[in-house]
C-alpha cells in the first residue's frame, strides 16, 4: 500500500504535474497519515487600518511609531488563501491571526495564527500555527502546534515565503506550505 502510494506521487512528481493545491495523505501502519498542503496567500498590509487592508496594527509601544519592524507593534490580519496564486482561483480558506515584533531590534516577529479551511476537502476543520521567527528570512519556518476536525490531533511544521510584494497597494503574494502529521 505504501509502495503503491509512493510510487503514485513519485510519478507526479516525474510527469512534472504541478498540482496548485498539493494535497497528499499518505497512510502509515500506524494509522498516522502525513498531508502536505500548498497554497498561496493574499496580504494587503497597512501599518493603520484601510478600507481594504487584510494586515495591520491594532496597538503599539506608547509614545512610538507602531510599525511591523517597531519592538512592542501587536498587528492582526485576516488573508484570502487560495489554491493557486491568483485571488480569484478556488478559495481554500483563510489565514487568521495575530502576530507582535518581538525582539528589540524588530527583526523577530512572534505569530500565532490558523488556516481556517472553507474548501470542500477540509471545510471547518483548522490548522494552528506559531513560532518566532526572522521576518527578513527568504523563508520563514514555523511550528504547526494541533488542528481541529479532519486535523485532529495534529502537528507538525509549515513555511511562509514572499513571492511578490506590489507597492501601490502593499499587497504581498505568499506561499504556506504545509506538512502535518494527522489520523
Ligand atoms: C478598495 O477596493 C475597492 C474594490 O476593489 C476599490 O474600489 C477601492 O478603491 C479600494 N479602496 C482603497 C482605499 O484602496
Ligand atoms: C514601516 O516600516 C517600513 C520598513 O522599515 C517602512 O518602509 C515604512 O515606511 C514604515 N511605515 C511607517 C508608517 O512608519
Ligand atoms: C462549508 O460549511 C458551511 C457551514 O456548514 C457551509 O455553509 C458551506 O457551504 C460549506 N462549504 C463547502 C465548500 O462545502
Ligand atoms: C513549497 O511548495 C512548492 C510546491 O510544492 C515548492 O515549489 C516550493 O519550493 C516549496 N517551498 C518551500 C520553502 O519549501
Amino acid at each position: 500500500m505504501e509502495i503503491n502510494i509512493k510510487f503514485s506521487f513519485s510519478l507526479l512528481v516525474v510527469a512534472g504535474i504541478s498540482m496548485a493545491m498539493l494535497s497528499i495523505p499518505t497512510a502509515k501502519a500506524d494509522g498516522v497519515k502525513e498531508t502536505k498542503i500548498s497554497a498561496y496567500i493574499h496580504d494587503y498590509f497597512s501599518v493603520q487600518y484601510t478600507p481594504n487592508a487584510t494586515d495591520f496594527a491594532v496597538v503599539g509601544f506608547p509614545g512610538k511609531n507602531w510599525n511591523f519592524t517597531k519592538f512592542g507593534t501587536l498587528l492582526v490580519f485576516d488573508d484570502l488563501v487560495t489554491e493557486g496564486p491568483k485571488p480569484t482561483s478556488a478559495t481554500v480558506g483563510r489565514l487568521q491571526g495575530m502576530y507582535a515584533t518581538t525582539s528589540f531590534d524588530g527583526n523577530y516577529l512572534s505569530m500565532f495564527y490558523s488556516l481556517v479551511f472553507t474548501n470542500k476537502a477540509y471545510n471547518g476543520s483548522t490548522i494552528q500555527i506559531q513560532g518566532t521567527i526572522d521576518q527578513f528570512a527568504s523563508v520563514m519556518e514555523f511550528s504547526v502546534t494541533s488542528g481541529t476536525g479532519k486535523f485532529r490531533f495534529t502537528n507538525g511544521y509549515c513555511t511562509l515565503e514572499t513571492l511578490s510584494f506590489y507597492e501601490p497597494t502593499s499587497y504581498a503574494l505568499l506561499r504556506i506550505n504545509v506538512t502535518v502529521k494527522h489520523y
